[in-house]
């Protein structure tokens, strides 16, 4: 079966408050090196599973615009053997990338493209430590649309301090009036390891106006997942369908055959072993409590033959309640956002 990838790039030009990624912005002289390590981390992982051709791929971060063209058309050079017919390549980047940038790396095949745009309110990007501002954001965008390209997704993060239906209303009214045709829309996280960490302040707990805006995105974009509307991301669908990817790069996360697999975090150790992977086994009920989470929170659902006899009694439950749907011996939620509660009584 074809397998998916994904590639990591660490550097960013300014660090979220909020974010804890494996992302740094004082590593910039790595990036040459950087290169290297990935083309050996690739080919031996290629060489080891047997790859002949993926079926998409994701280039995420950090950020990854703030890498060169020039790092991209050698990598292009690496991978191309790979990608023929390929369905998807994504890339992530900043909403102050160049119109430039956009333009060649449209040319070197990116077919979709995702903005961390966040919010379109100057305060909230200040208080959120971004570094571009909405009029910036609004123009990449559309120059995005100019370089040609069609699938055009853009972040936003919501429940912080600062929301209000005021403030999320514009965020949306902006955002739709922009040719974008996917919206991922977080939940803000406080994460260990950020500027934020422990700092519950910097969230607003308020579930009505969480309720809320998902409502007004969904009016416009479909729901697929409980982050993400709109054009489905082909890539992302894979991951929830449990499909094998190898992660490529400092920090990545690779999935094959029941083992996860981890490289390092650390930027300096990755280039200089960038093939030192620690190695998680799933055993099967692992997997099935991956796949009746990433399930329930998504349209992908999880086939009922995974579960054993006193699971689907909880099931039968669940459907008379109203809260579970069954489709051909596939089971969906109705609510993707009480993914975390139904799996868990599922699965006790
Ligand atoms: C790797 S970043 C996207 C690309 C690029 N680094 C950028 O931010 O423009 C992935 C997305 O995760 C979301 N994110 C990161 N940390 C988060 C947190 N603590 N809570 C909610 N969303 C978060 C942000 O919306 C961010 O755009
Ligand atoms: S949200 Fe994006 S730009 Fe900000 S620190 Fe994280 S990876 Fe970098």
């Amino acid at each position: 079966m074809e397998k998916l990838l994904y590639i990591h790039i660490p550097f960013c030009d300014s660090k979220c408050n909020y974010c804890a990624f494996n992302s740094y912005t004082n590593l910039n002289h790595l990036k040459k090196d950087y290169f290297y390590a990935i083309e050996k981390q690739f080919l031996n992982d290629i060489k080891k599973y047997n790859i002949k051709k993926f079926e998409t791929i994701f280039i995420g971060g950090g950020t990854p615009s703030t890498m060169p063209i020039s790092f991209y058309e050698k990598l292009f050079k690496l991978i191309e053997p790979y990608i023929k017919n390929i369905k998807e390549i994504t890339i992530e980047s900043n909403p102050n990338a160049s119109y430039e940038w956009l333009k060649e790396i449209k040319n070197l095949g990116v077919n979709r493209i995702s903005f961390g745009v966040q919010s379109f309110n100057d305060k909230k990007l200040k208080f959120l430590n971004r570094n571009h501002s909405s009029s910036q954001a609004i123009k990449t965008i559309e120059n995005a649309k100019k370089a040609n390209f069609k699938n055009i997704n853009l972040d936003l993060i919501y429940a912080t301090a600062l929301d209000n239906k005021n403030l999320l209303e514009n965020d949306l009214k902006i955002a739709f009036s922009l040719p974008i045709n996917h919206i991922s829309a977080y939940s803000l996280m406080i994460e260990e390891n950020t500027k934020w960490e422990k700092d519950y302040s910097k969230r607003k707990e308020d579930e009505e106006l969480e309720i809320w805006f998902i409502e007004e995105i969904k009016k416009r974009f479909n729901q697929y997942e409980i982050s993400n509307f709109g054009k489905p991301c082909i890539h992302n669908l894979g991951y929830w369908k449990h499909k094998e990817y190898l992660g490529i790069g400092a920090g990545a996360v690779g999935f094959i055959k029941n083992f996860r697999y981890y490289t390092q975090n650390n930027v300096y150790e990755y280039i200089k072993n960038p093939i030192k992977y620690e190695y998680e086994y799933l055993n099967n009920n692992d997997l099935k409590k991956e796949k009746v989470f990433l399930g329930l929170r998504s349209i992908i659902g999880f086939d009922e033959n995974i579960l054993n006899n006193e699971e689907k009694k909880r099931v039968d439950i669940l459907i008379k309640d109203k809260k579970l749907i069954r489709k051909k011996e596939k089971i969906y939620s109705y609510d993707f956002l009480i993914a975390d509660a139904l799996s868990a009584y599922i699965l006790e």
